[in-house]
């Protein structure tokens, strides 16, 4: 299964994939989590120290593996056809919540017509991970999906736009999902996030029934979550009532989505 996170700045998304990575992971299915987000910040989510965070060289900053790539014996020449699989096993970061994590850089400047060495390998890089790999990968977006281009998050089992009760978060998650719409990405929908309650609850569905869009999961505000923000320090799963809700998501997702 490939779920990709989407959704606003600050709505959540990170949380929610670290917490869909530690879920997968916990239940013995291997799991490859990528950070596309040109500001990374996944490692904390999965368990890493601010340290070992740091010491992560995303996968476009990486000069020699982008030259090993695709450089050729003449200057200015680029080499058009690579491999990209062994990428993982040498570049991926086993993480304490058994999720491999790959942190591919800034990928957000990259347009539909760019062509340049370090795009290229990401490019390819993600197709590979979307298209070829049998694990449950789960993408932590920037905003949306068209940083990436349809081609490759086109290619997704799942598409969750996360979105608090904020009327702004709300309008992004229906531009992403409805830009989804059309593409082969069997499931697209609304993840509520950071729900201080029954008002906040149904202003969002209020929001989505209007916009014909699923909720898919419901993520109340949860203080040892927000606190943890504070302090970078991790939530303890069972005690999280965040996770929790996280955790059922991922089940129905399962179930929807054998493999
Ligand atoms: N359900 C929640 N309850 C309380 N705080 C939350 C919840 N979800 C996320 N947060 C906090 O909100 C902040 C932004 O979350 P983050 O996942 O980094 O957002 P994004 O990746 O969308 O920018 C973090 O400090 C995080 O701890
Ligand atoms: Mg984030």
């Amino acid at each position: 299964m490939k779920i990709a996170v989407c959704g606003k700045g600050g709505v959540g998304k990170t949380f929610i994939a670290g917490s869909l990575a530690g879920y997968f992971s916990s239940a013995g299915r291997p799991v490859i989590a990528i950070d596309a987000d040109s500001s990374p910040n996944l490692a904390p989510n999965l368990g890493l120290s601010h340290e070992e965070a740091s010491r992560i060289v995303p996968v476009a900053e990486n000069s020699e593996l982008i030259r090993m790539k695709t450089g050729t014996d003449y200057s200015g020449v680029m080499r058009l056809s690579f491999t990209v699989d062994d990428i993982i096993g040498r570049y991926g970061v086993p993480t304490p919540s058994g999720a491999n994590l790959l942190v591919m850089g800034t990928v957000k400047a990259m347009g539909a017509g760019c062509a340049c060495p370090a795009h290229s390998v990401i490019k390819a890089l993600m197709r590979h991970l979307v298209v070829e790999r049998d694990e449950v990968v789960i993408l932590d977006m920037e905003a949306g999906i068209e940083h990436l281009g349809r081609g490759t998050a086109g290619h997704v089992d799942v598409l969750l736009a996360v979105t608090d009760a904020n009327r702004k978060s709300l309008e992004i998650a229906a531009t992403i999902c409805r830009l989804a719409k059309g593409s082969d990405i069997r499931t697209i929908g609304l993840v509520a996030n950071r729900v201080t309650g029954a008002q906040q609850e149904q202003a969002i569905r209020a929001f989505a029934e209007a916009h014909d869009l699923p909720v898919l999961g419901l993520v109340p505000f949860d203080q040892q979550v927000a606190d943890a923000g504070v302090t970078g320090e991790a939530v303890d799963p069972s005690a999280s009532g965040a996770v929790q809700a996280i955790e059922g998501l991922a089940k129905s997702l399962e179930n929807t989505h054998a493999r």
